[in-house]
């Protein structure tokens, strides 16, 4: 592998993934395609050397064009993908569009040229646990997802997972929890806080904050990924997790006691319609088959990082903010 695609390659997680295999494999050439919506930006890959790093500003949803990059590379990582239940919620036909019509679009590019294909999934997929359950999610887990946004996710798996069977796809699947670090965009709830507070906002808390979330910074999001591209094994679903379940209060207040705020920048807003309770992934096919392990243990240190990195970068989230905030305003959130 040399050539590869990287769908979604200028939004959180695929640029993110761009910049770790642009350090990991100094010999690779990466094509981004992209459609830049809200989501994508050009300056998540500033710095990146162009000749090794091409940027194809296109959707996924364009079959002719789909089918000349497929060709002309050796694989594919599938990032793009409209990615925030809250929009789902509102307006779930993009949703539909990009998640499951784009991924049919790659899939058979990927097929007809034969090239290998990795599709990024998530851990909602699966719906969600009880608090007080002690089972985490596996590969074995039945789907049950709650949200346009996760029943699209869940519903492209089933794409790759049937192309595989019936056409030989030569394609891994990874279902990865709640990710954070630099570059997240503003509507997410860790940047939405953190951002918040930089412009002398309350923190907003989606009902009793009860919710946990099994949080895993990007790189080793990353990392896992690439590990399952050159050494995961055809056909096969792993899932990506770092055991880091914290309910969203706790995060809240984490954000609070390292941005020097007290409780009364706390709101309390109205709850997501279908709110998932509790997420928790069980990763040990991923550490014991492929002998992948995360880099960033420690929650606490990682989120100290990540809210100093919207401090200094306050030119790349500011245009997003006013609007992202205007539209929540609108649902009462
Ligand atoms: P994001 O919204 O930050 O980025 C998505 C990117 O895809 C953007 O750059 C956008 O322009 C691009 N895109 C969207 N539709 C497109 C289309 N039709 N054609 C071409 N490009 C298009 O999302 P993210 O948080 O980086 O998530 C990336 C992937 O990881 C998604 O598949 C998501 O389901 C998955 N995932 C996310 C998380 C998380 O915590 N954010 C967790 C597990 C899995
Ligand atoms: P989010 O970042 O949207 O990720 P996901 O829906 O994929 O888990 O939300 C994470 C959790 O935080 C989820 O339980 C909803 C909650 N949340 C808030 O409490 N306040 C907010 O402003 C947002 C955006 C989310």
């Amino acid at each position: 592998m040399k050539k590869v695609i990287v769908t979604g390659g200028a939004g959180f997680i695929g640029s993110n993934y761009v910049r770790y295999i642009y350090k990991e494999r100094p010999d690779w050439e990466i094509t981004v395609l992209d459609a830049l919506t809200y989501a994508g930006n050009e300056k998540n890959l500033e710095g990146l050397d162009k000749s090794r790093v091409e940027l194809v500003v296109g959707n996924i949803c364009d079959a002719e064009l789909v089918d000349k990059l497929v060709k002309n590379n050796d694989a594919i990582i599938h990032f793009a993908a409209e990615s925030h239940n809250d929009n789902s919620l509102k307006t779930p036909w993009p949703f539909v569009e990009s998640n499951i019509i784009g991924t049919y679009t790659l899939i058979e590019a990927a097929r007809k040229h034969n090239k290998r294909f990795h599709h990024i999934s998530t851990d909602e997929v699966y719906g969600d646990l009880e608090l007080d359950d002690p089972s985490k999610f596996t590969v074995d887990t039945p789907y049950n997802p709650s949200s346009p946004y996760s029943s699209t996710k869940a519903g492209s798996d089933l794409l790759v997972r049937a192309w595989v069977r019936s056409f030989g796809l030569q394609a891994t699947i990874s279902n990865c929890s709640n990710n954070y670090g630099a570059y997240q965009h503003v509507e997410k709830m860790i940047p939405r806080q953190i951002t918040n507070i930089l412009c002398g906002d309350k923190l907003k808390l989606y009902g009793s904050g009860e919710n946990v979330r099994d949080w895993i910074h990007a790189e080793d999001h990353s990392s896992g990924v690439l590990a399952i591209l050159e050494k995961g094994k055809i056909g096969e679903t792993y899932l990506i997790g770092a055991n880091g379940e914290k309910s969203n209060l706790e995060v809240f207040e984490l954000i609070l006691k390292h941005m020097g705020k007290d409780q009364d920048w706390l709101e309390h807003v109205k709850d997501r319609a279908g709110h998932d309770m509790r997420y928790a992934i069980d990763a040990s096919k991923l550490v014991n088959e492929l002998g992948w392990s995360p880099k960033y243990t420690d929650f606490e240190e990682g989120l100290k990082q990540t809210i100093e990195w919207y401090k200094n970068n306050e030119d790349w989230w500011k245009p997003q903010k006013q609007e992202t905030e205007e539209k929540y305003a609108k649902s009462g959130q």
